[in-house]
């Protein structure tokens, strides 16, 4: 077990001696400032406050039950009720030793795995993927991957939006306007094509409008024709949306669409007024508000010059047809009843937090007892944007295509590798770039905090110096560079090695490798793979710092040597990993 987790078990220990109906779940170590020590816990001042207790005094009454010998030096107690740990450095060398020779790499497994359903990428059939579909494909996909690195069980899911009224308007142009050698050269921009002419001419002539919704009430009703078409929609888009899956090296356990819940819609309306959660209104049917929260904070008032007026969620409207909610409402009953999940997490928009509040509040006065059990989290994100502030579009103010975007990454990357190393094979700098360009566009988009937008630059994210992935894909190929001159591989030295660390900057970086199972649990704690970035970028800069002040091949000693060698490994191997699990690779020479 990791020093932090022992520290963490015998902290809670204590207070649950001390408290013994407190929940410690939340009583946790972090990393710290160096001047106060090596981890802190502030749980103490919370569970203080909730219980109207003086927060150094109960700090002083767990620590006096609290036995960390052989972990950590004696603890202190600082400001309002800190505790302080300061590792003692036996342990330290024993837990990289223990990693060097491959036991763990500064983590533990889940003691209680959690199982979660991760719905995000979801995008949309006859449509393009643009370059907004990266925030939620990579942010789901870094979840899913750090969430099964520690053990947690996951079910990715893409809830594709395969169904809906725009299929009226496309099945009408497909019948009447298609255009097949187009469809072969592009589908995507095909059907687009389609899409657009039929909408123009559905605004301009109510007849066209009838006659699309004539198809769609076909396509519901089950006519083999349109249901033979709609399915070729579906399997021209999801060719495209592989393609680029399949670039970005991210997969899913289901893709269940939409329709998928199209049986269910009728049932789950059915059910909502039966429970008297919904009702109807002007012929469509709602769910209101119930009054149990404060106007404010109540997603189903809307405040009008003052007044606050209802703003219900629609789960039927008047001609029958179903909406998004109650898609979403069909869903979190199918994934209730087939995973039990502890958590449903949708890497969604911030712009539809309105629509997942009111789901939300929803699940929970329809399912009251599945809801104690799972928490649904909306982990939301901000826009793209480009230079000018507005959201990123192309020069001619269209927006931009993800397989684009992603072709323009590698070819601008391909330019830096090529002047770096205009000797390499052109075969090998291809390769390279790839992985280059792809992860500089991955990173920078998974480094900002999630809800704030941010302005999309080439020249910032490719960049070699600064938080970006190409600077972290250096360090680790610069490592790898060692290891050549060394003339023994990283695997062949670290199994036999001690460690000495002497330095103030080998016990900076050490103690920096023994904080990536902290980092990678805060990441699935909170939904937040920003930590990890940082993280990184923090490794790399503690590992420069190292390499500067303490020379590896030309140390004093052979014991040095090796000793270096390994901290060398252990840090190549600790950014490859948490590199992978933000979905971007390495390569071994750059
Ligand atoms: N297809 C939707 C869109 O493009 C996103 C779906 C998100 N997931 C969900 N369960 N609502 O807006």
């Amino acid at each position: 077990m990791l020093p932090h987790k022992k520290i963490e078990l015998k902290l809670q220990a204590a207070v649950r001696e001390l408290l013994p109906d407190a929940d410690v779940s939340a009583v946790l170590v972090r990393p710290c400032d160096p001047k106060f020590g090596d981890y802190q816990s502030n749980a103490l001042m919370a569970l203080a406050k909730a219980r109207k207790l003086d927060p150094r005094q109960l700090a002083a009454d767990v620590v006096a039950r609290l036995d960390v010998s052989g972990v950590c030096d004696p603890v202190t107690i600082a400001g309002a009720g800190f505790l302080n740990f300061r590792l003692i450095p036996a342990l330290l060398r024993q837990t990289l030793e223990a990693a060097a020779r491959g036991e763990h790499l500064f983590f533990d497994l889940a003691a209680n795995p959690k199982t979660v359903v991760i719905d995000f990428s979801s995008p949309n059939v006859a449509k393009p993927m643009h370059v907004g579909h990266i925030r939620s494909t990579g942010i789901g996909d870094a979840l899913q991957r750090v969430l099964r690195l520690l053990g947690h069980r996951v079910i990715s899911d893409n809830h594709i939006g395969d169904w809906g009224t725009q299929f009226g308007k496309l099945l009408l142009g497909w019948k009447q306007l298609l255009d097949r050698p187009a469809l072969e050269r592009d589908a995507i921009a095909e059907l687009e094509r389609l899409y657009k002419v039929i909408n123009a001419e559905c605004d301009a002539h109510p007849a066209r409008l009838e006659a699309a919704k004539a198809e769609l009430v076909l396509l519901q009703a089950g006519d083999a024709d349109n249901v033979a078409i709609w399915r070729e929609m579906i399997a021209l888009s999801q060719k495209q949306f592989d393609a680029i899956y399949g670039r970005l090296g991210v997969s899913f356990d289901v893709a269940l669409g939409e329709s998928f819940y199209n049986p269910c819609l009728g049932g789950v309306v059915a059910d909502l007024l039966a429970r008297g959660i919904a009702r109807e209104s002007e012929g469509a049917v709602g769910v209101f508000s119930d009054g149990s929260l404060p106007p404010r904070e109540d997603p189903f008032l809307v405040n009008r010059d003052g007044e606050w007026l209802p703003d219900p969620a629609l789960v039927r409207k008047s001609d029958g047809g179903f909406k998004y909610t109650t898609t979403d409402l069909a869903t979190v009953d199918y994934r209730l009843k087939t995973w039990s999940p502890r958590d449903i997490v949708y890497v969604v928009d911030d712009r539809q937090s309105g629509h997942f509040k009111k789901l939300f509040l929803i699940v929970d006065r329809w399912q009251p007892a599945a809801a104690k059990n799972t928490r649904l989290v909306h982990v939301g994100f901000g826009k793209i944007l480009g230079d000018d502030g507005k959201p990123f579009k192309t020069r001619s103010g269209d927006t931009v295509k993800l397989g684009d975007l992603l072709d323009e990454a590698e070819a601008r990357a391909f330019v830096i590798v090529s002047e770096k190393s205009s000797d390499m094979p052109e075969a090998q700098r291809r390769e390279i770039a790839r992985v280059i360009g792809l992860g500089a566009v991955k990173y920078a988009d998974l480094l900002p905090n999630r809800q704030s937008d941010y302005i999309f630059s080439w020249d910032k994210m490719l960049a070699l110096q600064g938080n970006t992935a190409p600077y972290l894909q250096y360090a680790y190929a610069r490592i790898q560079s060692i290891f050549r001159k060394s003339e023994s591989s990283s695997s062949l030295v670290t199994r036999h090695s001690s460690l000495a660390l002497a330095a103030p900057e080998e016990f900076a970086l050490a103690k920096h490798l023994l904080n990536f199972g902290l980092t990678l649990e805060a990441v699935a704690g909170e939904y937040r793979p920003n930590f990890l970035c940082n993280y990184l970028y923090d490794l790399a800069g503690k590992f420069t710092s190292f390499y500067e002040c303490c020379p590896v091949l030309k140390a004093e000693t052979d014991a040095t040597r090796d000793s270096r060698l390994a901290l060398c490994a252990l840090t190549a191997r600790v950014l490859k990993q948490g590199l992978a699990v933000l979905g971007i690779e390495v390569v071994e020479q750059m």
